[in-house]
């Protein structure tokens, strides 16, 4: 069976995702990309012409949504739009039936995604959020290091994010708006979030500080060849390389996080921090600590543990070694096919367009292949409304300077930061 798959969205992300499905097409004939639609013809005629070049076929274009989904036939809508926009679209194609894979953040609010869940639901389609980061398979091996107790028992992750210099991603307007991307913090750590509750588990509560510590922001634009491959087409609300826009949400967030399983957690991330910048993502347990790859660079984690003699350095293992760790452990089959069939691997070496177009052609090969096979797919609505719900209850919890719970932000007690964006989106 072969799905017939449509793209709203022909932005920077949205040439991304036709490099994704053109991949998919290469691999599998579970779907194929039969229509785009974007706002600006252009846009929309720029991302034809490389799938026509990729795939054999043009895809058809329209520039208007509701002829897209009432005429085109599509059995899969793949939202790649900016952010506000994700829910109404998703809930008019599963209202006709149609199954749709949504960029991340799922919605703008919680409220937009219990709407999208409801809806999904009652028309019994599918609902996938587009959550590449974790189909990495070296963050595959991490979660496969952490199950097998390689580290021992979980006690802390300290994921921080520090950079800089005040600018504004790719000139994209829609970014510097809390109502249309619900702050910097969201855009970014709703990614984080996802990957934070993918290795420790369930999170229970929060308590963060937030700021916007830069306002006024340039916009980075095109800063380099592979920037302006992605976004150098796109036309809608671009900002002009030597402009300056105000952001009115936060760009910073310090916050620590409470697991159901007894461990906590540091998530910092801060796009305003002047002149200097750094990260670090790592897992500490009771036998050792495993230092995160990151994602899309094909670097293979590595494990530290304790050396029995102090007056040794602690012991390293990385590369081929970890998978000593995991016997059993492989690739799901949809994954090892887009990596040359290999079940098992410690690290890749794959440009970054290489890799991104993999990833996206998993995360849309697991949505058709859930179709076609009625089952789950891996990053349903559940998981998509946790990950931006733990994204939430950090800027909630910076608002209110309280200790927030998680499912009160899934289930809308706690809101008032998003009730805001809900009031003016009419969600
Ligand atoms: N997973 C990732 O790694 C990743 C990376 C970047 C962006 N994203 C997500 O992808 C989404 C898009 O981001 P982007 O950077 O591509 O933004 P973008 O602004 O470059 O692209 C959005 C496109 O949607 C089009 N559009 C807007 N409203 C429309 C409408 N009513 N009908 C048809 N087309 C419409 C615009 O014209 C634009 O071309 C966002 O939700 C963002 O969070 C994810």
């Amino acid at each position: 069976m072969t799905l017939s798959l449509g793209i709203v969205g022909c932005g920077g992300m949205g040439f991304r995702h036709m490099e994704g499905i053109s991949e998919l097409m290469r691999h599998s004939d579970v779907a194929r990309l039969t229509t785009i639609c974007d706002l600006h013809e252009s846009a929309a005629n720029h991302v034809a012409d490389i799938a026509e070049k990729n795939n054999g076929f043009r895809p058809k274009i329209y520039t208007d949504f509701d002829s897209m989904i009432n005429d085109s036939g599509i059995d899969i809508l793949d939202i790649v739009t900016d952010t506000k926009t994700h829910h109404s679209f998703a809930i008019k194609a599963m209202n006709k039936g149609i199954s749709v894979l949504t960029e991340k953040p799922m919605g703008i609010t919680l409220k937009a995604c219990r709407q999208m869940k409801e809806v999904q639901e009652k028309n019994n389609v599918k609902l996938s959020v587009a959550e590449n980061y974790r189909r990495d398979p070296m963050n595959r091996l991490v979660k496969a290091l952490l199950d097998s107790g390689a580290i021992g028992d979980l006690q802390m992750i300290v994921d921080i994010s520090v950079s800089g210099g005040g600018y504004l991603m790719h000139g994209t307007g829609w970014r510097a708006k809390k109502s249309q991307a619900g702050s910097l913090i969201l855009e970014q750590g709703v990614h984080t979030s996802d990957l934070i509750l993918y290795f420790m588990g369930k999170a229970i509560n929060i308590y963060a500080k937030t700021a916007v510590n830069n306002p006024i922001r340039k916009t980075s634009g095109m800063l380099n060849k592979q920037l302006k491959n992605f976004y150098g087409h796109r036309v809608e609300d671009q900002l002009d390389d030597s402009k300056e826009i105000e952001i009115d949400a936060e760009d910073t967030a310090f916050s620590v996080i409470d697991f159901e399983n007894g461990s906590f957690g540091q998530m910092t991330m801060t796009s305003a921090a002047n002149g200097y910048g750094f990260g670090n993502e790592s897992i500490h347990g009771s036998k050792g600590t495993i230092k995160l790859p990151g994602s899309r660079n094909g670097n293979s984690p590595i494990i530290y543990r304790d050396s029995e003699d102090p007056k040794i350095p602690p012991i390293s293992i990385t590369g081929d070694d970890l998978l000593d760790l995991v016997p059993n452990w492989q690739l799901d089959d949809i994954t090892s096919l887009y990596f040359d069939n290999k079940k098992r691997i410690s690290s890749y070496d794959y440009s970054f367009e290489e890799i991104d177009r993999k990833l996206i052609a998993i995360e849309i090969h697991d949505l058709a292949d859930s179709i076609i096979n009625n089952r789950t797919p891996e990053v349903d609505s559940k998981v998509g409304m946790d990950a931006l719900a733990l994204a939430y209850a950090a800027l909630e919890s910076g608002e209110s300077g309280k200790i927030i719970k998680i499912e009160d932000v899934i289930s809308g007690k706690s809101n008032s930061y998003q009730k805001i964006i809900d009031a003016e989106l009419n969600i």
